[in-house]
């Protein structure tokens, strides 16, 4: 499907968050840095499976979700059905499908997820320890611990924050708060503003 620059920007959240489209390739590497042997990886909105295939050259075994079954089966197509035992895809909705069991990592390129707080539960249920993602910065790709605990947006001083819900921002305060590390650091956190609007809205 064509579509102009026009028609993209009249997409609506939703409607972004199921736009396939791949990264290039320093997003990419920046992802597979952090793909070890022992790992079980679950790769949320795979796409057509191009990340999926590199890691599973590395990883244990990598889990490929992937909501349209189109895009995914063009990648089966391209490497011609020649999958690698270790992959395994699987079609359908990651909100909705249960995630397999022993995961060690999550990986969610998906820069207008707009389920970031959901799919990180999931994934901290099945006992992944870390989610490799551009959703919550939608520029580069961080490294998020998934069982640290995380102070509540009102105990931080001020400086840069990044949320349990997906939201990221900056914390305002007193000048004298403002220190080289402030300005360095980013506080996970959870119960930011942006929660509480969630909340509202529900
Ligand atoms: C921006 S693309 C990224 C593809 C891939 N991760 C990559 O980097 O090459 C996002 C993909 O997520 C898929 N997706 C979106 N929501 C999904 C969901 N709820 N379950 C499974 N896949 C989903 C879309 O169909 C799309 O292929």
């Amino acid at each position: 499907m064509t579509m102009t620059r026009g028609a993209l920007t009249r997409l609506n959240d939703a409607e972004w968050e199921m736009m396939w489209a791949p990264y290039d390739e320093p997003t990419y590497q920046a992802v597979l840095a952090h793909i070890q042997p022992h790992d079980v990886v679950l790769d949320i909105g795979a796409g057509d499976l191009r990340l999926a295939l590199r890691m599973a050259k590395i990883a244990k075994r990598v889990y490929a979700v992937e909501l349209q079954p189109t895009i995914g089966w063009q990648g089966v197509a391209a490497i011609a059905g020649a999958l690698p035992q270790n992959l395994t895809i699987l079609c359908g909705d990651a909100r909705e499908l249960p995630f397999p069991p022993n995961i060690t990592v999550g990986v969610l390129l998906m820069r207008h997820c707009l389920h970031f707080q959901l799919y990180a539960e999931k994934l901290k249920t099945v006992g992944a320890q870390k989610l490799i993602t551009n959703a919550r910065w939608r520029l580069g790709v961080e490294i998020i611990p998934l069982s640290i605990s995380r102070p509540s947006y009102s105990e931080i001083p001020l400086g840069w924050y990044a949320c349990w819900c997906g939201a990221t921002g900056f914390k305002c305060g007193p000048a004298e708060q403002l220190t080289p590390e402030n300005e360095e650091k980013i506080f996970e956190v959870r119960n930011c503003p942006n929660c509480h609007k969630l909340a509202e809205v529900c």
